[in-house]
């Protein structure tokens, strides 16, 4: 049986935490001084943080060899374990070669010199990083974003377990980062016993209204779990973004059946392979499926249509654990009047609106609302007041 404060079993059974706290913290945070310092970016910053708290469940630390090939050859950990996407410490060539086994060395933020965690270096590796993005991302088309910045790292990477003794810190928005910790606690406290988790990089559309309300009809909960972390420039900007769910939460959803929480990971756009990364943390978060719709964490026309559900028949049920539910292309249809799909309209596609994100982001950016039944007016209404200052990229 399920201990009271659990939903779903986390990825791998054990939810993982390599947050140091007290003494220890204290005795680590000494340690650090006399230890090799290694400056890591944000983006590792979010995954050592991510590790941490236990998001990444069941990594305790960043790939080692063994685990990188296997991850990137058959989407499981050395173990057998389903994981689709490698969470690597790329280190350049002349460090890695003056690194040794059983060593132990600091992590520092390379912008702010604050020592975020103590690596076990357990395995120092060369990858192929066009075979890498050839398996990861099915391409590797520089023009991909994923992989452009696969390119971008060197291609040593060292793995090994981590200690956590410093996380990063939300500027905005503080009161909706949780942990996977106080999530699933959020949830029992609710009585949800089935929640869905939905992953977005981008406003709350109506779209996205439709499948989430879908399958709120047949679970306890909605956990809106927008991503936050490092997006590619062109995407709307993260604050923006929260201001959009925020009022659309205020004025559409049913506020006992909703959480918003952020997810500080860094966009991949894997597609499919991202899709089951996605959904696997977000059972680490406590929910118990997880929505994925049309060409999810895709970009560009790198994916099918339906390529990031069709990855999900690689695993069975019980080696995912979460419940994937799959949602067709939706659009409104001016026919039937409603929020409609493949499965449900009949009519012709004339019927059916479209507007990409570039028609959408070219009407916002003349100031006017594109229609109501793409997006809410009020949603429409905050992105057209964020994309007027200056640092908000829309
Ligand atoms: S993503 O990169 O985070 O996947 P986005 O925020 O656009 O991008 O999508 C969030 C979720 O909604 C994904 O599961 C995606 O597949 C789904 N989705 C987006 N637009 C539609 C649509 N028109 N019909 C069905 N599903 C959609």
């Amino acid at each position: 049986m399920l201990p009271m404060t659990e939903t779903i079993q986390p990825h791998g059974g054990t939810l993982i935490n390599r947050i140091v706290e007290g003494a220890e913290r204290e005795h680590l945070l000494e340690l650090a001084k006399t230890l090799y310092t290694l400056k890591i970016s944000a983006w590792a910053i979010s995954d050592l943080d991510l590790i941490g708290v236990g998001a990444f469940s069941p990594l305790t630390g960043f790939l080692g060899e063994e685990d990188y090939q296997s991850v990137v050859e058959r989407m499981r950990l050395a173990d057998g374990t389903v994981w689709s996407i490698p969470v690597t410490l790329p280190v350049e060539a002349h460090i890695g070669k003056g690194l040794s086994i059983g060593q132990q060395i600091a992590l520092v933020g390379e912008a702010d010199d604050v020592i975020y965690g103590i690596l076990d270096v357990q395995s120092v590796y060369s990858v192929n990083h066009k075979h890498e993005a050839v398996r990861v991302f099915k391409t590797d088309d520089s023009d991909h974003p994923g992989v452009q910045k696969l390119f971008s790292l060197p291609t040593t990477n060292v793995g090994g377990s981590l200690q956590v003794v410093n996380r990063p810190k939300a500027e905005k928005f503080k009161q909706f980062y949780f942990d996977p910790s106080e999530t699933r606690r959020l949830f029992v406290e609710k009585g949800w016993k089935t929640v869905v988790g939905f992953q977005t990089r981008n406003p709350v559309h109506r779209a996205h209204e439709y499948i989430q309300k879908t399958a709120m009809e047949i679970v306890d909960g909605l956990f809106l779990n927008p991503l936050v972390g490092e997006t590619k420039s062109d995407d709307i900007s993260a604050d923006v973004r929260m201001n959009s769910y925020l009022v659309l939460l205020e004025n559409y959803y049913p506020k006992d059946r909703v959480s918003l929480g952020v997810f500080p990971a860094a966009m991949r756009y894997a597609g499919p392979r991202e899709a089951i990364f996605h959904a696997m943390v977000r059972k680490n978060y406590g929910c118990t499926h997880f929505i994925v719709g049309r060409d999810h964490a895709g970009v560009g026309d790198y994916y099918g249509t339906y390529e990031a559900q069709e990855i999900f028949s690689n695993f069975t049920k019980d080696e995912l654990g979460i419940t994937p539910l799959f949602f067709e292309h939706s659009f409104f249809c001016k026919k039937c009047g409603n929020m409609a799909s493949s499965k449900t309209c009949p009519h012709d596609a004339s019927e059916h609106l479209h507007l990409s994100g570039t028609k959408v982001r070219a009407l916002l950016r003349d100031g006017q609302c594109p229609p109501i039944e793409f997006t809410r007016p009020e949603v429409a209404q905050v992105l057209i007041e964020g994309m007027k200052e200056p640092e908000c990229k829309v």
